[in-house]
């Protein structure tokens, strides 16, 4: 008899003992069941499967449906051994990576509707989350705008280098500084015909760009040109030094760039004007300017210090400062109305 059942045994498993038994294969886990009770797809207890050991997915039967818990396992920031803390630190509408970040970094938290909606914000950064936990505002778009774009730190606190390997979407600010050497690889001198002064340079593709642009509106019946593009460090220095015994020091950090600073150092930016025109003084009031907002992104350029952002680019409004980017940014700033810091914090810095 017992030969009988242990040949029985054997066919059973070569067979996968089809017809002989209704009950639960033995080697089905119990925990499958119970997680598929819980709300789990086939798919995710299958995911799990591969990353998680029999124990390990024993635990997950213990604890509520854990909705983004594939997330939290492929997060690259995921550590197996604090799984128990993930899963009973999870709130429905957590997001998986911002759950990882507050076990993993130790934070404190209070889970309510405000950090919620921070979690899910769409320009939400995980490295970000603590700072906008300590940053006080009411508003969420405040805060996750604040933060992304450094104003939660005094301007010109925590510089970092500026990251040249983005190329035509590096940035430049009050928190990102060029070296003193950098200089544009690709200048080009830009031609009268484009330029309101001689011996103006700016790079290649962003004066390939500008000149499509002054075309453009000549057509349309405007005519922009370039004022003051490409600066070297010690230019900007000696305008920034000037500036400063002129008119002291909160004027000028409100209208200039200190050395390193400037997007006029990148040889990506320039100061326009009317054709003719040495200043560009009253250009808000112009056609040209009032054409330069319908059309600059189509060209790949965008108003960098815009009225109702100096709170967060840190500069006062200046109606004729452009800075290339490229169409498809220039456009997506332009659509959503963003500053190029939170453009640069959410799809370049990241990589999104
Ligand atoms: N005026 C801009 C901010 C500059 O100096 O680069
Ligand atoms: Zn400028």
């Amino acid at each position: 008899m017992k030969k009988i059942l242990v040949v029985l045994g054997i066919t059973c498993l070569m067979a996968g003992c089809t017809n002989v038994s209704t009950s639960p294969s033995p080697t089905t886990p119990p925990y499958i069941e119970e997680l598929r009770a819980l709300g789990y797809t086939e798919e995710t207890i299958q995911a799990l499967q591969e990353k998680l050991t029999e124990e390990q997915m024993d635990k997950l039967t213990e604890y509520d449906y854990v909705a983004v818990l594939l997330d939290i396992i492929n997060d690259p920031d995921f550590q197996v051994e604090r799984l128990e803390d993930y899963l009973s630190h999870y709130e429905p509408g957590m997001n998986g990576s911002a759950l990882v970040y507050l076990i993993n970094n130790n934070i404190s938290y209070t889970y309510n509707e405000k950090l919620a909606s921070i979690m899910n914000h769409p320009y939400f950064i995980v490295k970000n989350l603590e700072r906008y936990l300590n940053y006080e505002a009411e508003d969420v778009n405040t805060i996750i705008q604040v933060v992304n774009s450094n104003t939660d730190r005094e301007f010109y606190t925590q510089i970092q280098a500026t990251d040249l390997s983005k190329g035509i979407l590096l940035i430049t600010n009050k928190y990102y500084q060029l070296e003193e050497d950098y200089v544009n690889e690709d200048l080009v001198t830009i031609d009268s015909k484009y330029s309101n002064r001689s011996g103006q340079k700016l790079n290649k593709e962003a004066y390939q760009a500008f000149q499509k642009l002054v075309d453009a509106g000549e057509e349309d019946g405007v005519s922009i040109r370039n004022l003051s593009a490409y600066r070297s460090y010690s230019y900007q220095n000696n305008l920034y030094q000037g500036y400063l015994k002129d008119h002291g020091q909160e004027w000028t950090d409100k209208w200039s760039a200190r050395p390193g600073h400037s997007e006029h150092q990148t040889g990506l930016a320039l100061d326009v004007a009317v054709k003719g025109q040495q200043s560009f003084d009253g250009f808000e009031n112009t056609e040209e300017f009032a054409w330069l907002q319908e059309n600059a992104y189509r060209f790949g350029f965008i108003l960098r210090y815009p009225e109702n952002k100096t709170a967060i680019t840190g500069y006062g409004y200046e109606p004729w400062h452009y800075r290339y980017v490229g169409v498809e940014a220039a456009t997506y700033i332009y659509e959503h109305d963003i500053t190029f810091e939170e453009y640069y914090a959410y799809f370049v810095e990241q990589e999104k």
